[in-house]
């Protein structure tokens, strides 16, 4: 196979460099679920994600958690496209059903790059004037920020490599690995 950029290329199950085991990334979804779970004792804690890619990061997340108020809302942002770079264009494509006003929010993010992403969604949901606002990522490539962001909760910081597996995607495909690769080495 060649480079993930080529047109050509069908995903292989064995494609890539694994950079975090699924072992590795198991354990410290469950440090950072308590380490949330501690830091809001009380009352209900809305998990927002971001479809697709964090999805898995999420699922895991709120399972370790050990409270009962958890509650789990997605919103859809489109920035990306099919692209490795970012298009520099976001806009909410999907909205959430429910009211944070007054609410926790925790945004649950599967990786931070340019942190143009981020800076929008904060923007956004500050304006509906949640009691907190906070994010949580699995993964931070922070030699790659643009925008500067303020993150509560890092899984990972790893190095400027396009990583795929664990919900992150190259052109929808490989988010059903349970580990996390380098793609584009070999
Ligand atoms: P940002 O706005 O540049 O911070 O982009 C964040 C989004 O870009 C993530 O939610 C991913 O969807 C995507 N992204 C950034 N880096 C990677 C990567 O290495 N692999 C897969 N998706 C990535
Ligand atoms: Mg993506």
């Amino acid at each position: 196979m060649g480079a993930a950029g080529e047109q050509t290329r069908k995903a292989s199950a064995d494609d890539g460099r694994v950079l975090i085991s699924a072992e590795q990334i198991q354990k410290r979804v469950g440090e950072m679920a308590a380490e949330i779970a501690a830091d809001y004792p009380e009352g209900p804690l809305y998990l927002i994600s971001i479809l697709k890619g964090a999805f898995i990061f999420l699922a895991d997340l709120s399972r370790a958690m050990k409270r009962p108020a958890v509650r789990i809302e997605f919103m859809g942002i489109s920035s990306y496209g099919n692209e490795k770079t970012s298009s520099g264009q976001v806009k909410v494509t999907r909205d959430l059903d429910v009211n944070i006003e007054g609410q926790n929010v925790l945004i649950v993010e599967d990786i931070i790059d340019s942190g143009v992403t981020l800076t929008y969604l904060t923007r956004v949901l500050e304006q509906r004037h949640p009691k907190s606002l906070a994010i949580a990522t699995l993964l931070d490539k922070p030699e790659r920020r643009v925008r500067p962001v303020e993150v509560k909760y890092v899984g990972f910081r790893i190095p400027d490599k396009f990583v795929v597996g664990y919900g992150l995607d190259f052109a929808e495909d490989y988010r059903n690995l349970s580990d996390i690769r380098v793609l584009g080495e070999e």
